[in-house]
């Protein structure tokens, strides 16, 4: 076999689609009923909208990114998250001159060069929400239940909802001299990248996922310990908020995030069942990003679900899906005729039927309708053609009943049971 899938991308096959329908569904219900609205964004964007955004001292901007020239010679690179790129049209088409909140969600791929292994990709898909123009935490308590009831609804149990908050730009300073004054005493002990990072952007040696670096980072100060007046009475509450619409959740003070841009809330639910990614989505509010972005100073907050991460939890609870409602088993070339022309008639009237195409026997034609599950079977031969009447067999109940050969008539028989 001459080509494969590229390392880290998978191709997702029709024997596995019925669960990607049904997480996808269940998310659009729910998002309807909350008052979200599709939006769809570019896979490709600007370099520059995720370098300012994410921050130039993350993982994702400085090692993750599929960045390269087109051949207008522009630094592009393909969407490693979707908030970023929401911001960028959201301030483009002056989405804000609508009356708050404006609530958006999204569906499509996402692009990572990590180190490929269970449950992390380098192509992979989110679903995410995005509410805008509110900083009340009813909001932020608000999007978290939403994301517990679409996970709910899929099937998933035994969440983890962990929150906290990362404070603002009033209380980072006295943050980072807290965080740069206990990590100083150590720093022989970090990777060369944290080292760097020490002087531009400690709070990133928080995320760093190299093992000496897990284990010296330990006892570090949390955010939570240093948020200002306005950030400690917003997650407080936000707490309340969370235990009025009775979300479970657990604070978690040494919770961070890989993105530069949240302010405030930040939140992450996880699976014991994924091992060491077992973030299945992940959140938080970022209130500065529109006016960074030149749009007037606006609000938001949201979250992204891995669709990989909880794909594996749901799988074997899914059905499959359904095959034909009919399939014809047309024997000889005059009846294979009139079963060809009698398909595209009841397809038009809104029946899933198949015909067999190739003139074999009639055991291997109807080995071929077990095996594709088809709900009904006809079989026409010559005498059927000659007396213009089938048998049509239903194949969960082996219940048979006698009809003309005719697209309406059949159209009923099909359609009533
Ligand atoms: P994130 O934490 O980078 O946040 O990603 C959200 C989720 O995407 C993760 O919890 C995980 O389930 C999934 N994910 C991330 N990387 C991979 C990967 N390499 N392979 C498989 N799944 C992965 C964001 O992307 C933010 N944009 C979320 C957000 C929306 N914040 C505010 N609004």
């Amino acid at each position: 076999m001459k080509y494969k899938t590229l390392k880290g991308l998978q191709d997702i096959l029709p024997a596995e689609i019925s669960v990607w329908h049904h997480i996808e569904n269940r998310a659009r219900g729910i998002f309807r009923n909350y008052g979200y609205q599709e939006i769809r964004l570019p896979i490709l964007e600007s370099t520059d909208v995720f370098i300012r955004s994410i921050g130039e001292t993350s993982d994702i901007v400085e090692k993750e990114m599929y960045t390269f020239q087109d051949k207008g010679g522009r630094s592009v690179t393909l969407r490693p998250e979707g908030t970023a790129s929401f911001v960028r049209a959201y301030v483009e088409h002056h989405l804000y001159n609508e009356p708050a909140p404006q609530k958006f969600y999204y569906m499509g791929p996402m692009f990572r060069y990590e180190r490929p292994q269970a449950f992390r990709y380098r192509q992979f898909y989110q679903i995410g929400a995005e509410a805008m123009g509110i900083d009340d935490t009813k909001i932020d308590a608000e999007i978290i239940a939403m994301l517990s009831n679409i996970l709910g609804s899929i099937g998933l149990t035994g969440l983890n909802f962990e929150v906290t908050s990362i404070g603002c730009k009033k209380c980072r300073p006295d943050y980072r001299t807290a965080l740069k004054s206990f990590l100083g005493s150590r720093l022989d002990k970090f990777c060369g990248d944290c080292q760097r990072r020490y002087d531009a952007n400690p709070l990133r040696i928080l995320d760093c996922k190299v093992p000496s670096c897990i284990e010296s980072r330990k006892g570090s100060p949390p955010v939570l310990d240093h948020l200002c007046g306005e950030c400690r009475e917003h997650f407080e509450s936000l707490i309340s908020h969370l235990e009025l619409l009775e979300v479970p959740h657990t604070v978690n003070p040494n919770l961070v995030r890989g993105l530069d841009y949240y302010t405030k809330t930040a939140f992450e639910v996880s699976s014991k069942n994924l091992g060491s990614q077992s973030a299945v989505a992940a959140g938080g509010r970022y209130d500065s990003m529109v006016d960074e972005f030149g749009g007037p100073p606006t609000p938001g907050i949201g979250f992204a679900i891995g669709m990989e991460r909880i794909i594996p939890l749901i799988k074997d609870s899914v059905g499959v899906t359904a095959g034909p409602d009919l399939f014809f088993c047309p024997l000889g070339a005059a009846a294979a005729e009139k079963a060809f022309l009698l398909t595209e008639q009841l397809r038009t009237e809104g029946l899933w039927v198949e015909t067999n195409y190739d003139g074999t026997s009639l055991r291997s034609q109807m080995r071929k309708a077990n095996r594709i599950s088809a709900g009904n079977v006809i079989v026409i031969g010559d005498e059927e053609l000659k007396n213009n009447k089938i048998i049509l067999k239903n194949m969960t109940t082996r219940e048979e009943t006698s009809s003309a050969l005719e697209a309406k008539e059949l159209l009923n028989l099909i359609i009533r049971k």
